[in-house]
């Protein structure tokens, strides 16, 4: 391979490489049975990934904007409702209140661990009960990039202030905080399994986890349109949200490889850290925890650094993206909802954040291009 060779920033045909003969053989039952909606797999799957995370159930659905989206219809959340959530995340997290006819309130994020910012969580609960326009109903806390949040704070502020807590697992299933994985630091838990996340399907997927009985009928109901104990007993509205045999068939194969794959992350970001680490800002772990490296992103100096490490990296055959380029308040199309509060961290985070390639096929020789192609430009 010439070191001009585009390195991949995903590698999707290396991985189903690896898993040929397991998935191959998975889809073939799925072929065979016919059932294509929560079929054999499926089943199978929700306890496989229950017992990967240690939470009491899972529920899998149809992507994880309709996880989020299910388990705030759980709560009854809606017209009037104030969802905190940070200002610095995927769109889906604050599409999803405002789908519902409630209010997202963003809420600024950490500077080194790009995390929402529980301080500034609790001040913007206090100024929303001041204002008294919006009644506070849930936090959806997001795991970004593949790394925990700070759970234990912010179950301290939803206790405090009886706030339904929602997290925000999309990008992050595998990571742990305090030796366990994350899953079950919430009343709920939003994972997905969109291809490019690190557990990720060959086509839409998401997944529920919750420590409550109740919770898990109510999701399992909402993802088919509110049945009841029959097919044909309509209890509430629900929508469609389930999730097909074929994508639980791929998923049950790259499961069986995914801690080594986490593994794999991990031995890179930490090459990353130590190459980069003086040249650049690498991303700060949060204590006592492990990302699943969704995303590796570090901080140049300015948005003209940022732009022209991005067209010197490219010019080597090595691709870069950003995420976020703008935060969700300044986006047109949530701009309306968000009542002017300052947010610095993530207005700054969204000039100067670069992300660089992380998945377990890049290669030592792909992780070093990228470190010297990395310090050339600073
Ligand atoms: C933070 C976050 N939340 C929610 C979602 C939505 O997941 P999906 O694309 O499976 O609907 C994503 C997906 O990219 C995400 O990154």
């Amino acid at each position: 391979m010439t070191d001009k060779q585009p390195i991949p920033f995903l590698d999707l045909k290396a991985q189903q490489r690896r898993i040929a003969i397991d998935l191959r053989h998975r889809l073939d039952a799925v072929l065979e049975h016919c059932q294509f909606v929560l079929g054999p797999e499926v089943r199978e799957l929700e306890t496989a990934l229950a017992k990967f995370c240690g939470a009491a159930h899972c529920v899998s659905v149809s992507s994880g904007t309709d996880a989020l989206q299910i388990a705030l219809m759980a709560e009854g959340i809606g017209r009037g409702d104030a969802v905190f959530l940070p200002a610095f995340t995927y769109t889906a997290t604050a599409e999803v209140p405002l789908l519902l006819g409630a209010t997202p309130v963003f809420v600024d994020v950490d500077p080194r661990t790009f995390q929402i910012d529980p301080v500034h969580l609790a001040q913007r609960i206090e100024q929303v009960r001041a204002d008294g326009k919006l009644k506070p109903r849930a936090i959806i806390g997001v795991d970004l990039f593949g790394q925990s949040a700070e759970w234990p704070a912010l179950r301290d502020i939803a206790r405090q202030n009886e706030l339904f807590l929602l997290d925000d697992l999309a990008q992050s299933f595998g990571a742990s905080l305090h030796g366990k994985m994350l899953g079950s630091q919430a009343d709920a838990t939003a994972t997905s399994f969109f291809p490019s996340k690190p557990l990720g399907a060959y086509g839409d997927g998401g997944a529920l986890f919750t420590e409550s009985e109740q919770r898990a009928e109510l999701y399992r109901s909402l993802r088919t349109h509110g049945e009841g104990k029959t097919r044909y007993e309509v209890l509430r509205t629900g929508m469609n949200g389930r999730l097909d045999s074929i994508q639980a068939a791929v998923l049950l194969a790259k499961l069986a490889v995914f801690p080594e794959e986490l593994r794999a992350r991990e031995r890179i970001a930490q090459i990353y850290d130590q190459r980069l680490g003086n040249a650049v800002t690498t991303p700060k772990r949060v204590a006592d925890s492990t990302s699943a490296w969704a995303i590796y992103a570090i901080l140049l100096h300015d948005e003209a650094a940022r732009d022209r490490a991005q067209m010197v990296l490219r010019a080597g055959g090595v691709p870069t993206a950003i995420y976020y380029p703008r935060p969700l308040h300044r986006q047109p199309a949530y701009s309306a909802q968000h009542d002017g509060s300052a947010l610095p961290v993530s207005e700054d985070l969204a000039t100067r954040i670069l992300a660089l390639p992380i998945h377990p096929d890049l290669t030592d020789h792909d992780v070093d291009r990228i470190c010297t192609a990395m310090l050339a430009t600073v």
